[in-house]
């Protein structure tokens, strides 16, 4: 029997949950095209869309909020998330940026051109799409037993009787692939990126050995640099230190050690950061780069004052909240509840039978689609259809990470279910589970989905219309 987990934090402020009947939510799926993302917020009851943005602030957070100082040049608060971030990714230089992905672009307009390679255990959809803008081409090279190279990742997690599926940390990139992409492409690599967790494969973490052997046959191999995705580095560092390190190191000084080993960290404050807006690129301050992407930060984001000082496009409140949140995020009664949570709706999931990608993850549970509903092929997007059913058998919203999202270069067909922090409870997870569980009984009847309009479009899963078929 899965258990919850205690939470650590009680709630002073509370935001009601409206109440969306079958009915009414057929209506909604109708008016957005059948994209959740066309779906107004008002009209949604759980929202497991994305852990991005999403969390409740403390306290704390909202105390020091007030103290936001908004000049332009030389703020306080710009003072203090320069110095936490400093201090967190053990970088000297910080340029800050709005979000994650306006870092994405500046590391894209500062290292790479037409035909360039980037090799990554797996890209997040922005990250790609910004380096696939450049021109580049981008390579995924997730973790996979290498005696079983040939074999769907999907078909190996099914199967209990593998002695891989109960690996711990699948966001392992592949570091066989790795040596070998780096030997095919020679000097058009220019970026090595390790997405920590491993947000599109399935959420999980990479461990340091992987971490340490991939940035070292980087350095011996090639003359590309290494860039860590650090959006979620402190779930990432959770895992490595209680299943790695069997607790010997703490949180931050595990992140710093990870940090050490990049070129480039580049982060969006919105997942471990606990905060609504926010990110940042960390990086050495005798870097050649620097100068260039702190002009391209101004034109772009907002100043940032030689990567040591200015806002970055983050205002001064939020800039507060991300240097509380950052001191916050490291603590393990939050991190335990936090990975409890997971844990929990995984049990709970696999306790009536969904097909999961286990292990789990630090932020997010992923059904796997394709094993759920193996009536509909990859082309008639498996996983957005259990995306609308769940909306409109109970008003939850979820993302779609397979062929919608990514067209060919999908892995996978999958639904991510993501937790946003510190917002449910236990009846929210108990709810999904009881939607799904209806849907399991009727699975055989759900139909794929066509795209009427904006096929072709970049990343056409934000802005798509579709239709049941
Ligand atoms: N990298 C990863 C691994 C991400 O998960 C995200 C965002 C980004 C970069 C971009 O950061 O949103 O601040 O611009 N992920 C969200 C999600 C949107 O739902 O997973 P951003």
């Amino acid at each position: 029997m899965a258990t919850y987990p205690f939470t650590p934090y009680k709630n002073w402020v509370i935001d009601p949950i409206p109440n969306v009947s079958l009915r009414e939510a057929e209506r909604q799926l109708k008016l957005a095209h059948y994209n959740p993302f066309n779906v107004p917020a008002r009209k949604v009851v759980v929202d497991f869309m994305t852990d991005s943005g999403t969390g409740a602030l403390s306290k704390k957070q909202l105390s020091r909020m007030v103290a936001g100082d908004e000049s332009y040049a030389g703020s306080v608060s710009g003072e203090r998330l320069y110095e936490r971030l400093e201090d967190f990714t053990g970088r000297q230089t910080i340029i800050l940026t709005h979000q994650g992905r306006g870092a994405e672009k500046i590391i894209a307009e500062t290292f790479l051109q037409k035909d360039d390679v980037v090799l990554s255990n797996t890209l997040f959809d922005t990250t790609r799409a910004n380096f696939e803008h450049r021109g580049a081409h981008c390579v995924d090279l997730p973790w996979h037993p290498a005696s079983l190279w040939n074999t769907k990742i999907n078909d190996i997690i099914r199967d209990p009787e593998d002695p891989f599926s109960g690996h711990l940390f699948k966001g392992d990139v592949a570091l066989d692939q790795l040596a070998f992409e780096l030997a095919r492409y020679g000097d058009r690599v220019k970026l090595v990126v390790l997405t920590l967790t491993n947000n599109s494969g399935g959420g999980q973490p990479a461990s340091l050995k992987n971490i340490v052997a991939a940035a070292r046959i980087v350095k011996e191999h090639s003359r590309a640099l290494l860039m860590i995705d650090a959006c979620r580095i402190v779930e990432n560092a959770y895992f490595i230190q209680r299943y790695e390190l069997k607790g010997r190191v703490s949180i931050a000084g595990i992140v710093r050690k990870i940090c050490a080993y990049a070129d480039l960290i580049s982060m969006s404050a919105k997942k471990d950061g606990l905060a609504h807006m926010g990110g940042c690129i960390a990086t050495s301050s005798t870097a050649p780069w620097v100068g260039t992407m702190n002009a391209l930060s101004i034109l772009y984001e907002g100043l940032n004052i030689r990567g040591k000082g200015g806002y970055g496009g983050i205002s001064g409140k939020d800039m507060e909240i991300i240097a509380q949140g950052l001191c916050e995020v490291v603590d393990l009664r939050y991190l335990r509840h936090r990975a409890g949570q997971v844990r929990y709706l995984h049990e709970r999931l696999t306790e009536i039978g969904i097909p999961l990608i286990s292990p789990l993850g630090g932020h997010a549970v992923y059904v796997d689609a394709a094993a759920f509903l193996p009536h509909i092929p990859a082309k008639e997007f498996p996983g957005h259809a259990l995306v609308v059913e769940l909306y409109r058998q109970g008003g939850v919203r979820s993302v779609e990470i397979g062929s919608l999202m990514f067209g060919k270069n999908a892995q996978r067909e999958l639904v991510r279910l993501a937790i946003p922090r510190r917002v449910y409870e236990q009846s929210h997870f108990d709810y999904v589970v009881e939607a799904l569980a209806k849907i399991n009984e009727r699975k055989e009847r759900l139909r794929g989905f066509q795209i009427t309009e904006g096929a072709g479009d970049p990343m056409p899963h934000f802005f798509c219309k579709l239709k049941p078929l």
